[in-house]
């Protein structure tokens, strides 16, 4: 190492740190990890947010390595001593190692990178450990620990990360990072919110003139939308977003994406409905969730608008179609003093996913939040005892009919109109019957 980096933690601490934060086969498998380079004589070093989470105390499941070597090469030989498989990733020349017991681990070539033009991928050249540290977006996400057996836990350090861990700051490394990489701008919202840190005053002038001149709209669809799903995978949601659309970011990503003027009630609803989820809402991924609530206010057109800069998948689309339906046929209807019968509540959110079930509870008002707890803590859940098999031995034909005498029975069996076996299989004998004398008209 050419440089001498100033160290506030004993490398002692920071092996501590290590041996806290990550799971025990994690730490197991950087020292082999260490050992394997020091059989090649490479350099290979745990980074960025595994050092910053060890530092910070914080529980951390990814594992990222960098070796002075070539990854891919690197995570085979791995592979073939430690046992375990890797998906190489060639035109990135980094790799997953996937070993036993579930330890997963990124391994890149130490690099430095440069940029053709703002959000454009980087073109990458092979550099030693302290170039690969400087191309980093934020100063505690900058940092490196050894992992050689000879030399293990020293911490490289040589952007000032654990100042500003200490301080509570976040700091970009340099005055072009943001145009490096204008994800950064996506990056240091969720970072800032999630370790509630002040962005230092230059690093917010900078994001500032990023999101000013537009640089988020040079990114691809993918890699926003990649930075939008970790944001609203986060537990606190609403202070990025709110960060996001004050910055103008939401903006730059579709002119018309603004959060809706409820959203700081919608998001926290949503968050205690998350938190603890009542029947179907248990099978709801949060980040889709938050995401149709955070476009909850644009209308159908610009929604899908929005879904195309992002490319997103079918499921997301066919989520917001749904809500946006909702919206139009039935909230005035569950909103709506007048009465409505167990099977009408019912048949207003049966077909609903779990996450515009959410969503449709986060944002009810008090009539139509009671009438989606009774839903989601009983109705969805009410079967009749008889099946389509059953209705079939009792004479009728696989068809319509059939269809509507089941979903007839279930709203009998909603309305507490049959509440047995006997009552139901009069219930189905009578509307046979009386198919039987309409046919015959
Ligand atoms: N990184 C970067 N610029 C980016 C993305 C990543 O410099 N646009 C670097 C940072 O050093 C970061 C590391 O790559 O720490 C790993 O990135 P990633 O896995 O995305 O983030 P983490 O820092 O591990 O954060 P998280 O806890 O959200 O996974």
């Amino acid at each position: 190492m050419g440089e001498q980096w100033e160290y506030h933690v004993q490398d002692r601490d920071v092996t501590e740190a290590l041996t806290d934060t990550l799971s025990p086969e994690a730490a197991e498998a950087i020292r082999n990890l260490g050992k394997i380079a020091d059989g090649r004589g490479v350099g290979a070093f745990v980074v960025g947010g595994v050092v910053r989470d060890a530092l910070m105390k914080r529980a951390c499941e990814d594992l990222d390595i960098v070796v002075e070597d070539d990854a891919i090469d690197f995570a085979e030989a791995a592979a073939r001593e430690l046992g375990g498989h890797v998906k190489k990733y060639r035109r990135f020349g980094t790799a997953l190692l996937v070993l036993g017991r579930g330890v997963k681990v990124d391994i890149a070539t130490s690099r430095s990178e440069s940029y053709a033009r703002p959000g454009a991928l980087p073109d990458v050249a092979p550099d030693p450990i302290e170039l690969d540290l400087k191309r980093r977006d934020f100063t505690l996400n900058a940092m490196a620990v050894r992992i050689n057996a000879e030399g293990f836990g020293e911490l490289l350090d040589p952007a000032g990360g654990q100042e500003d861990l200490a301080t509570g700051v976040l700091r970009v490394l340099h005055e072009h990072s943001f145009e490096d990489d204008p994800t950064r701008v996506l990056r240091c919202v969720r970072f800032a919110a999630r370790f509630s840190f002040e962005v230092d005053p230059l690093t917010e002038q900078l994001l500032q003139d990023a999101v000013d001149n537009d640089l988020v709209s040079t990114v691809s669809g993918e890699r926003i939308m990649n930075e939008i799903r970790l944001i609203l995978s986060e537990d606190e949601v609403w202070a990025p977003l709110e960060r996001l659309d004050s910055l103008g970011a939401l903006a730059s990503i579709h002119a018309e994406w603004r959060l809706p003027e409820n959203a700081p009630h919608l998001f926290s609803e949503l968050v205690a409905i998350m938190e603890d989820p009542v029947g179907s809402i248990r099978s709801a991924t949060l980040w889709h969730t938050n995401f149709l609530a955070a476009v909850s206010a644009l209308s159908i057109s610009d929604a899908r608008a929005l879904l195309d800069r992002l490319r997103s998948g079918a499921t997301l689309r066919s989520l917001v179609d749904e809500l946006a339906r909702f919206e139009v046929r039935a909230r005035e209807r569950l909103e709506s003093e007048n009465a409505l019968s167990r099977s009408n509540v019912y048949d207003t959110l049966a077909a609903l996913s779990p996450e515009t079930l959410a969503v449709v509870l986060a944002s009810a008002g008090p009539i139509a939040s009671r009438r989606v707890a009774l839903y989601l803590s009983e109705l969805e859940s009410v079967e009749p005892v008889l099946s389509g098999s059953d209705l079939i031995v009792l004479g009728l034909e696989e068809g319509t009919d059939l269809g509507d005498i089941l979903t007839d029975l279930r709203r009998a069996r909603l309305d507490g109109f049959v509440t047995s076996k006997t009552e139901e299989l009069e219930f189905v004998r009578r509307a046979i019957r009386n198919l039987d004398v309409e046919n015959k008209r």
